[in-house]
């Protein structure tokens, strides 16, 4: 494909592209482009949902860079990345003297982004009382600074992203119903790149051109043996994982490289086709089960006990200390959540660590 081919396929992002976004042609990345188109000059909070590696951060960008506030600041805050206690000032900034150490004031990011973009990544990490100090400033453009004794008024554009199911986090009590409605005015679901297989020769023409105009090479176009396996492959860790075996393919300059990077497909135990023909490993497809199937009853578990994970320890016959050992395994919502929740709804027996 030539380059001026490769650029048709490339969309422009207003004035200042961020970065190219290779949109393709499937179904979903065209609703997603549609949206955009609509939504570019609306003030209204954007939530962003799809798998890692699916383009959220290239996207939530790309909005900004195609919004009336384009020239005004776009504040990026990658929630789980800032620890829980710190989380708050970061974000909404403090008075000196709120606490031992604020010798002096200290904005927060959403002020910082006032008149710009306020971009809140993996959103599902901000524990219940953040999320309640997050509505406020969507309900009416304001917030409070820690110790702060007035509010505090600002004009910014909410774009929040998640990889996870803030359906099903709400089911858990861990996400606010009514801080879902308002984040998800306008809702993009990146597609995952299984998903999106007619548009993989493109993307792969896109990342082979780019690196080699990066690294200075002259990698030659995959044949067309390797392009049906990508074709086919699962793509667990989506268009990141391909611009890295793109990337690799540049650099090393062979094709096995790549095709030696793609992973398996993990099974999936709980539907019906659990794969019996080939090699299989039962120990491994069954460990896999179990670890699903104690999942699924913990949670359960926990939420009929209001999250008290004493008493949800003794409905389990297990002890306390393994049961908070099995909730961090299973990836269950963290106890800053829980303790906060806890924390609004004061009539709740809370456990202690
Ligand atoms: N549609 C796309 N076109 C071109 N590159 C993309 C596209 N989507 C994602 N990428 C690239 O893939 C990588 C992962 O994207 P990113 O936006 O960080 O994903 P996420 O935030 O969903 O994990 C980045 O290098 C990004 O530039
Ligand atoms: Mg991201």
């Amino acid at each position: 494909m030539t380059t001026s081919s490769v650029s048709s396929l490339v969309q422009p992002l207003g004035e200042m592209p961020p970065e190219t976004i290779v949109f393709g042609r499937t179904e979903g990345m065209q609703a997603v482009r549609d949206r955009l188109t609509k939504l570019a000059s609306a003030n209204v909070p954007v939530l962003i949902q799809g798998e890692s590696g699916t383009g959220k951060d290239i996207i939530a960008r790309m909005i900004h860079a195609s919004s009336p506030w384009r020239t005004g600041p776009w504040v990026k805050v990658n929630c789980p990345a800032i620890p829980g206690t710190l989380l708050e000032s970061e974000l909404f900034g403090y008075e000196k003297g709120a606490f031992t150490g604020a010798y002096g004031m200290k904005p927060g990011r959403v002020e910082m982004a006032h008149r710009g973009t306020l971009f809140l990544d993996e959103i599902s990490e901000l524990d219940l009382g953040l999320q309640s100090k997050l509505l406020q400033l969507l309900q009416d453009g304001q917030f409070c600074r820690i110790g702060a004794q007035e509010d505090k008024k600002v004009e910014v554009r909410v774009v929040c992203a998640t990889n996870r199911k803030l359906e099903q986090e709400i089911e858990n009590g861990t996400f606010r119903a009514d801080l879902f409605y308002r984040i998800n005015v306008v809702n993009l679901h990146l597609p995952p790149l299984r998903e999106r297989a007619a548009d993989i020769p493109e993307l792969v023409t896109y990342f082979l051109e780019y690196h080699n105009r990066k690294y200075n090479c002259r990698a030659k176009p995959l044949s067309g043996e390797l392009m049906a396996v990508l074709r086919k492959y699962h793509w667990p860790g989506n268009i990141r994982e391909l611009e890295n075996l793109v990337k690799r393919y540049v650099i090393l300059g062979n094709e096995e490289v790549i095709a030696s990077d793609l992973r398996p497909r993990e099974p999936d135990f709980f539907s019906a086709e659990i794969p019996v023909d080939g090699q299989i490993s039962l120990k491994k497809l069954t460990r896999a089960a179990v670890r699903e199937l104690e999942r699924k009853v913990i949670l359960k578990v926990l939420q009929n006990c209001h999250w008290n994970r004493k008493q949800a320890a003794r409905a389990l016959s297990i002890s306390y200390r393994a049961l908070l050992y099995k909730i961090r395994d299973a990836g269950l919502p963290s106890n800053r959540a829980i303790k906060r929740r806890d924390a609004d709804s004061p009539k709740q027996d809370v456990a202690a660590d």
